[in-house]
Formats: structure tokens, sequence, C-alpha cells
């Protein structure tokens, strides 16, 4: 399944987690036959319910993000907004909820740029890339 690449479903930020990702070096699925990045998709998704604050947030799924190294991987994006690639993470309830707390700082900014002193601690050396908004490469 690809993501809409137009809009998530509330307005607010989206989390596109890439579902295709490793378990881990050694394997690409656990002892269940699931891939590292469908447990991640899960365990964002787990931790939007169980939190009223991260309702805003839409979880998604699409496979490969081209960023496969960096294991698990996801894309946090919103229009109007400074979109970004993070890596290495770990398909469990701690990034997930990491994650979340991110995007939540995130919705709250201008352009997607959250001041340093807002980054959980399970984002930080996770940032891969980060893209312009959309609508700056109209001009
Ligand atoms: S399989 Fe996840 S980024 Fe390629």
């Amino acid at each position: 399944m690809i993501a809409n690449p137009s809009r998530s479903s509330t307005g607010g930020p989206e989390i596109v987690v890439c579902n295709t990702c490793r378990h881990s070096a050694e394997a690409r699925e656990d002892a269940q036959g699931r891939r590292g990045g469908a447990r991640l998709a899960d365990a964002l998704r787990s931790a939007r319910s169980a939190d009223a604050r991260y309702a805003a947030v839409t979880v998604s799924e699409m496979a490969c993000l081209f960023a496969c190294s960096a294991f698990c991987t996801v894309h946090l994006r919103e229009r109007g907004k400074m979109s970004y690639v993070m890596g290495h993470f770990s398909p469990d309830a701690n990034a997930a909820r990491a994650l979340l707390d991110y995007a939540v700082h995130y919705a709250a900014s201008d352009d997607g740029q959250v001041r340093y002193a807002d980054w959980p601690e399970g984002v930080k050396g996770h940032f891969l890339t980060r893209s312009p908004p959309l609508e700056s490469s109209a001009a």
C-alpha cells in the first residue's frame, strides 16, 4: 500500500512508516514472520490510540522509503512544512511514543522546525534527511 502523497486524513501531521523495513541486521522478519517496519506501524497505532494528545497525527504505511540500511524508517510530513525522513528506530512502544511526541511539537510549529529543547530523547540521532515544503518548489 502506498500512502496518499497529497494529504493526511486529518490535515495534521502524518507519519508514513516503511512497512517493509527489516526486523534486524540478521533477519528480514521476526519469529512470527513480521517485518520490523510493520511492527513499528502497529506500535505507532497502538500508542496513538492510547493517548488523546496524539489524535491529530495520522499513521500510514508504504513499502520502502529507500533508506533501507537505516531500518526502521519513517517519513514525517505535513503540508506547508519541512518534512523529515528518520531511521534507526526499534519497532517498539518507546520509539512510537518518541515519534508521536515529536509529531505533536511538529504540528504546533509554523514551518516544521521544532526547537531542539523540545525534541524527545528518542528522536535524537535519528534524522536522515529533511525536505522543503511542497509549496516552496512552485515559486
Ligand atoms: S525497506 Fe524500509 S526503507 Fe527500504
